[in-house]
């Protein structure tokens, strides 16, 4: 491997949500609600995906999505007509919260580019190449939710220029029989910092062939080479263009570290990891705790 050049360290500006795969794991549910929009409480997972990246200064979102998701548009969108009939009926606090969570054109930029076809998340990447500003740009799966802490993406941000990488992955250990499920990287010695300096990565790898027991998770900062390596990237593991093969790509030109955020993940492509989700969430909020204390209550009396 050859060493890496020191990276300049360009501003993030740019996030990319790729919001364009099919979603079949939440079927029927998914035939007409897009899985991003599926709400954790009354929150569609898109919203904590949108407000992670204002929290870590993003200029300007790209929305990688399918013609047939044209709910996410609307949704990311400010609906000026709903907002004036909810303030008719005196309802302003409901009002306020609508035009908190939609796109503030004035203060930020939403750009939306369609994948016709789910070819994979590196060609859902690659899609959004002209419509990204100078720079590394980061990533975001909008069903992996990571809550509490500062944001994972500012935290991100914030290591990125002092990491000596130009690709940074949000990373984290888990148990050998679950690495199948995840891009595994291959961490160049330990250290019990953030940072973990890799050699590669590699896509759902077999418990006994995988690297480490690092796992990739649904955030990525990455440098604007990237767009190089997936233009040039053949199809990997299930026909798809995986990101993952086009970020081992670039290691030797760019580096790669892996990044150990602080706040907790939860795989909400997942029914088990959207109930959990629900209930942490529904657990930060004080209003529904006497619902929780009547569901454990309930749980104890059936043990
Ligand atoms: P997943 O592989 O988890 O989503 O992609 P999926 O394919 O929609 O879900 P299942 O497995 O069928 O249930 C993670 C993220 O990448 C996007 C998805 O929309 C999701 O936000 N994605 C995936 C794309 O935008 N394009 C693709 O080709 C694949």
């Amino acid at each position: 491997m050859t060493t890496p050049s020191p990276r300049t360290s360009q501003p993030v500006r740019t996030a990319i949500f790729p919001v364009a795969g099919l979603g079949t794991r939440f079927l029927p549910a998914t035939k007409a609600t897009p899985k991003e929009l599926l709400p954790v409480l009354d929150r569609p997972l898109l919203q904590f995906a949108i407000d992670e990246a204002r929290a870590a200064g993003i200029e300007r979102m790209v929305f990688v999505s399918h013609p047939s998701k044209s709910a996410i548009e609307r949704y990311v969108h400010a609906d000026e007509d709903l907002s004036r009939k909810l303030r008719e009926k005196g309802k302003h606090s409901i009002a306020d919260r609508l035009e908190d969570a939609a796109i503030d054109p004035e203060a930020e930029e939403a750009h939306f580019v369609m994948q016709p076809e789910p070819l994979g998340l590196g060609h859902a990447v690659l899609c959004a190449v002209d419509h990204v500003l100078p720079g590394p740009v980061a990533v975001i799966l909008p069903d992996d939710l990571i809550m509490g802490g500062p944001g994972c993406l500012s935290e991100m941000i914030d290591a990125y220029a002092g990491a000596g990488a130009g690709h940074m992955v949000a990373t984290m250990e888990v148990a050998r029989d679950e690495v199948s499920a995840y891009g595994v990287l291959d961490p160049v010695g330990e250290t019990g910092g953030r940072l973990l300096h890799a050699s590669g990565m590699v896509e759902k790898p077999d418990a006994d062939k995988a690297p480490s027991l690092q796992a990739v998770v649904g955030r990525y900062v990455l440098d604007g080479s990237i767009f190089d390596d997936l233009r040039n990237q053949t199809p990997g593991l299930g026909g798809e263009i995986q990101l993952t093969d086009a970020i081992a790509k670039g290691v030797a030109r760019v580096g790669l570290c892996g990044f150990r955020f602080s706040g907790q993940r939860f795989d909400c492509g997942s029914k088990a990891g959207m109930l959990r989700a629900t209930l942490a969430y529904a657990g930060s909020r004080e209003e529904f705790h006497p619902v929780l204390q009547d569901h454990s209550a309930l749980a104890m009396a059936a043990e």
